[in-house]
């Protein structure tokens, strides 16, 4: 059964950015997106880019190995054929949950 676990302090990632989280032995990418959170597989599938580690273009984040760009609401990315998990995030004032 899917719980909420609590991974970050809202504090530590201000709009526009991200952090790799891990909860559960999975590694996470979480974005705050002028705060609204999303929760991503921090891996990408093609060549194993750390998706916390790329640019955010509006609602996409570009993989900074081969630049697959992936929708942050859906994990889909939009120029390969490639595609991460998301999970549900909610936030309670002063952390960032992630369900799992
Ligand atoms: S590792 Fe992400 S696009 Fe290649």
């Amino acid at each position: 059964m899917a719980e909420w676990v609590r991974v970050a302090d809202l504090s530590e990632i201000p709009p526009s950015k991200a952090k790799r989280v891990e909860a559960r032995g999975l590694a996470i990418a979480l974005f705050n997106l002028d705060g609204q959170f999303y929760a991503l597989e921090d891996t990408c599938p093609r060549d194993e880019g750390s998706l916390s580690q790329g640019d955010l273009f509006g609602d996409l984040v570009q993989c900074p190995v081969e630049a697959c760009k992936y929708e942050l609401a859906t994990g889909t990315c939009i120029t390969f054929d490639a595609h991460v998990q998301t999970f549900e995030t909610k936030t309670d004032g002063s952390s960032v949950f992630i369900k799992l």
